[in-house]
């Protein structure tokens, strides 16, 4: 029995593929493109490969371990691609199948090959610097044990809009030659061992939209040049190594929609100026040593959702105007300095608040904070300095824990998320 099942799971059928040729006619993919599909394959750490190339289609893939439920496979051909009759592949997904191998240094050899998917996977070695001859637009091989450093070459695949490396091994610095890259849109190299700075090259990329280093061993501080990236909508600073102060230069980006920056050593300074952004959607600045108040403007963003602002040296007030259309859901302000009543403004259906170790007002029971049969989460626990502030129910479980490494490193041992057990039982937990 067991035999039998194991064979059946080790054999996948494509069932996604993309389609973009006539069946019948004559078109067809290109038979070298079919065999060096193959050695692809081969190389990658797949036992069986078979794809036809008649429907651009995987028949089978097999490799050696169960796969996922969300495994994907695809081979996308053009037909109207390139100077002969021919189908041409121009695109591979490979994700999730578990390949043991290498990256393939042989796509070179298939002409038109613009996308490769090989996310989640256990592809080892390092980028094949043959592929800077590539018209590749977009690379990622997220989470896989890629490792050595990125290579300079690269910088040459001018053609690439999307680079993501997110959750490998790779070492070193980060080159400068990436610099080169004017067309590259997202630039994803979080929980990786990189090292040094910044290089100066990258402000050159002002089509960027999408930019996460997190959890990296990175110094020097966060440049003043992030403020060329005008496209900007992410911007994920977690553990990066990097030190503050935040820049001012960082008002400019005024097209963010989520700024994400934590965990940063350096002098203690204000709240950076952010009046500009004001599609704002998620604001982390935690742990970020900001002292001064919370500037009024950011309660007053229509479109933000997520606050965490949580382990500074903030003082002041939470207003009490904020407007009922306000769509925040998740607002920590834990760890700072922050003082006065907890307005009701802030406490809506579904909100989840965290104001512990704070230096709130005691909130009474006739207070709103503390209302009965409420439809909101807030943790208390030490929010104010007077004793006995600790609202049981909700409180007595939370937690504060170290983040153990998930799937081969996609997180960082230096992250940490708070555990909240709400009243209802309901678990809420945060990054
Ligand atoms: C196929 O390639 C041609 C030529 O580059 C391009 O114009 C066309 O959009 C491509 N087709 C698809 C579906 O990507
Ligand atoms: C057609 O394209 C191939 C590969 O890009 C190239 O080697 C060949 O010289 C081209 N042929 C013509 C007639 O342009
Ligand atoms: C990369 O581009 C540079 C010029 O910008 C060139 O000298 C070098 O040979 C190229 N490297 C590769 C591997 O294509
Ligand atoms: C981080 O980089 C420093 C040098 O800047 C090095 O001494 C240290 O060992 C690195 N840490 C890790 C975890 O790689
Ligand atoms: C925060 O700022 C203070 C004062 O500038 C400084 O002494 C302290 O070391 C800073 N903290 C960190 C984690 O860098
Ligand atoms: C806490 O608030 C009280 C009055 O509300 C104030 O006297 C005290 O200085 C504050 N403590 C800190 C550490 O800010």
């Amino acid at each position: 029995m067991l035999p039998l099942k194991s064979a059946v799971l080790s054999w996948i059928l494509a069932v996604n593929c993309f389609m973009l040729m006539n069946l019948g006619d004559s078109t067809r993919v290109a038979q070298e493109e079919v065999d060096i599909m193959e050695q692809i394959a081969t190389t990658m750490g797949a036992t069986h490969w078979k794809f036809n190339g008649e429907s651009c289609q995987i028949e089978a893939v097999r490799v050696t371990t169960d796969l996922p439920s969300w495994f994907e496979t695809d081979v996308v051909c053009n037909c109207s691609i390139g100077n002969d009759t021919a189908c041409h592949i121009v695109a591979i997904t490979l994700k999730g199948i578990n390949l043991p191998g290498v990256l393939p240094p042989e796509l070179v050899k298939l002409p038109y090959i613009q996308k490769v998917d090989f996310a989640y996977n256990y592809l080892s070695g390092s980028i094949p610097t043959e592929w800077a001859s590539t018209q590749l637009n977009s690379i990622s091989v997220l989470v896989n044990r890629l490792s050595g450093v990125i290579p300079k070459e690269l910088g040459n695949i001018t053609s690439l809009t999307y680079i993501n490396l997110e959750g490998n091994r790779f070492s070193g610095i980060i080159p400068d030659e990436l610099g080169k890259l004017i067309n590259l849109k997202a630039l994803i190299l979080s929980s990786n061992q990189l090292e040094g700075g910044l290089p100066v090259s990258l402000s050159g990329l002002v089509n960027l939209a999408d930019f996460r280093i997190s959890d990296n061993n990175l110094s020097g501080p966060i440049p003043d040049f992030i403020e060329k990236w005008k496209q900007l909508t992410k911007l994920e600073l977690h553990a990066t190594g990097l030190e503050g102060p935040i820049p001012l230069s960082i008002s400019l980006l005024n097209m963010l929609t989520d700024l994400r920056i934590s965990d940063i050593k350096g002098p203690m300074h204000e709240f950076p100026p952010l009046i500009s952004m004001t599609d704002l959607e998620r604001l982390v600045l935690r742990n970020c040593n900001l002292s001064g108040v919370i500037p009024g403007y950011i309660w007053k963003l229509k479109t933000i959702q997520t606050l965490d602002v949580s382990f500074n040296k903030l003082i002041g007030t939470i207003p009490d105007d904020i407007s009922a259309r306000s769509m925040l859901k998740f607002v920590f302000l834990s760890g700072n300095l922050l003082s006065g009543d907890i307005p009701a403004s802030i406490l809506k259906n579904g909100i989840n608040v965290d104001l512990s170790y704070n230096n709130f007002t005691w909130q009474g029971p006739e207070q709103p904070a503390c209302r009965q049969n409420t439809n909101y989460y807030i943790n208390l626990y030490k929010s104010s300095a007077v004793a006995g502030t600790l609202k049981q129910s909700e409180m007595q479980n939370k937690e504060r824990r170290r983040v153990g490494v998930r799937r081969r490193g996609l997180w960082d041992k230096f992250m940490t998320y708070t555990q909240i057990k709400s009243g209802d039982g309901r678990i809420i937990r945060f990054y």
